[in-house]
């Protein structure tokens, strides 16, 4: 039996529409992982959000399965935690239909990434980058979830997430709980270090994007290019100093240093000793989860296993749910079909 002592639950997940950057391991994984003993842990990759924009099908299917390893190495044990791939449990796309029927048109077209996202793909504007945040409703709510650990940008999507399930359950009575999100202190918002005023994406720029399969070579390269100021001074001010500032908030989360720390450790040295240090404690944390991943990825009969079992558990707890939902709107109880 799952959950048998009650602990909260956290549920979370990635788009495999690339390779893992350091964005989401600092702002994300690494949060993830530090609360897997206290609260009862369901991690997701999410392919069905991935193909709002258009993908390679063969990519989209390896980067999926390399999520996966990279989770795993990253340190969440699946002996701890529920690991999984969204497209394999149906309960999500059965809830996220039910939902579009309680979410407003008006409210999906104030989503800051919607508006974004359109106006970056202009040519695809489909109605499942509409309707994202919908299936993410459905994911979070499936699993009587309590907090949800994402970066900055997806705190809007818990809100509206939080408004569906409210407004479901002001006419149905308490079905869904109500969750809440959780940003990491540091890190949350891992931005770019080529345009330190832009999120750190793999789809954005090579240049200012590190991603975990990155040899030390060009993680280290990809620093010393960095973009920074002019003032020469190691100081945290992410409005003046957003490259410097970026920097401090990765060399804090690896270190676990505070700001004035880092200032009082670098006094007087130039931002070339500054830029080589955060690179090298990058190198040291990503080198192991990379050879590790590399080394899952060479056993792919594991991995299955893994993703198989994180399914069949997921999909278990999400069909009670699905249950639940589809009898308080009047739908004739499901048979059973084989
Ligand atoms: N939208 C999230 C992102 O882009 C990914 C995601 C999908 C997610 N479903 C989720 C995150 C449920 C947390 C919970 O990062």
């Amino acid at each position: 039996m799952e959950n048998t002592e009650k602990k909260l639950i956290q549920f979370s997940g990635i788009k495999p529409t690339g390779a893992l950057t350091l964005g989401s391991y600092l702002g994300a994984i690494k949060n993830w992982k530090s609360m897997v003993e206290e609260y009862e842990s369901i991690f997701c990759v999410v392919d069905m959000h991935s193909i709002t924009i258009r993908l390679n099908p063969a990519e989209l299917r390896s980067n999926a399965i390399e999520q996966l390893a990279y989770y795993i190495a990253a340190g969440l044990d699946p002996e701890k935690c529920t690991l999984f791939i969204q497209s394999h449990v149906a309960a999500h796309a059965e809830l996220a239909w039910v939902l579009n029927c309680y979410t407003m048109f008006g409210e999906l077209s104030r989503m800051t990434q919607f508006k974004d996202k359109s106006a970056k793909h202009a040519d695809n504007i489909n109605a499942g980058l509409f309707t994202y945040p919908v299936l993410m409703a459905a994911d979070i709510l499936l699993y009587n979830t309590d907090i949800v650990p994402v970066g900055e940008d997806q705190k809007q999507h818990v809100e509206i997430c939080r408004d569906i399930a409210t407004r479901f359950n002001n006419i149905y009575g308490e079905v869904f709980k109500l969750p809440t999100p959780v940003l990491p202190k540091v890190g949350a918002r891992i931005m770019s270090l080529s345009e330190p005023d832009k999120k750190m994406s793999k789809s954005d720029d090579e240049t200012g994007c590190i991603i975990l399969k990155d040899s030390d070579d060009v993680i280290m390269r990809k620093f010393k290019r960095a973009v920074t100021d002019s003032d020469m001074c190691v100081r945290y001010d992410p409005v003046e100093k957003k490259g410097i500032a970026n920097l401090m908030s990765i060399y804090s989360s690896f270190s676990g240093k505070s700001f004035d720390e880092i200032t009082r450790e670098f006094e007087g040295q130039g931002y070339g000793t500054f830029k080589a240090a955060v690179g090298e404690l990058t190198c040291d944390a990503i080198r192991p989860i990379r050879e590790e991943a590399n080394r899952l990825l060479k056993d792919k009969a594991y991995l299955e296993e893994i993703y198989s079992a994180g399914a069949a558990k997921a999909a278990r707890m999400a069909s009670r749910m699905v249950d639940k939902v589809y009898k308080k709107v009047g739908f004739v109880k499901k048979p059973r079909l084989f």
